[in-house]
């Protein structure tokens, strides 16, 4: 199968999904990263896939004239590697109706949050803030909400009393990579059915 992989930041989830499937040899894996894409230049993220020879390509909301412009871009830039797959592995854009028309149903995410509690670009914080005992992240589809498809998989993580934003989500990450990288293999490897809610990996 093949992944296309969106990244706004560092990218250690995307890394996470490249040593696997270098660690297991893409055939065992079932899955290939194709190219990856961002909402903007020169970060990490676009560094870790030019490092081994992975095309990537960039979509700024700030080139286009409205951001549905934007989004069919995004979707052009994504159909052109023709995906299996596309992974949000810490894409911080919203998507609109082209984008999802076109990879609806296999758009995945993930969230440094379980959801539904603490969706949006601030779920770490919001949960530390609220006084959470627990928290994690979420692998779920992408639909027309925020954070608000089908899950697939969740991982749950303690916080600490003397945790603070970052420490949280690094303890967050080290599960989420784990989480997504099972995910995606899964996905690729057994094909899946989105039944309302519900998503059954065969
Ligand atoms: C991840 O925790 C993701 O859930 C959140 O931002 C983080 C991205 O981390 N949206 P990285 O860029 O994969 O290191």
């Amino acid at each position: 199968k093949r992944l296309v992989v969106l990244v706004s930041g560092s990218g250690t989830n995307l890394q996470a999904l490249l040593d696997e499937i270098a660690a297991t040899g893409t055939e065992a894996y079932g899955a290939e990263v194709v190219a990856v894409g961002a909402d903007r230049e020169g970060i990490e993220g676009l560094a870790r896939a030019e490092r081994v020879g992975i095309p990537t390509f960039v979509c700024r909301v700030k080139d286009h004239g409205t951001r549905e412009e934007w989004d069919t871009a995004l979707a052009e830039a994504v159909s052109a590697h023709e995906p299996d797959l596309v992974v949000s592995a810490g894409f911080m854009k919203i998507v609109g109706k082209e984008f999802l028309a076109r990879f609806g149903g296999r758009f995945v995410n993930t969230h440094p949050a379980l959801l539904p509690s603490f969706p949006g670009a601030h779920g770490v914080r919001d949960a530390l803030a609220y006084g959470a005992r627990v928290t994690g992240c979420t692998v779920h589809f992408v639909d027309d909400g925020v954070d608000t498809g089908p899950i697939i998989a969740q991982g749950v993580v303690e916080v600490r009393d003397e945790d603070d934003e970052s420490a949280l989500h690094e303890r967050i990450k080290e599960v989420e990579r784990r989480l997504l990288v099972d995910v995606v293999g899964r996905l690729a490897r057994n094909g899946y059915r989105i039944e309302g809610r519900k998503v059954v990996i065969q």
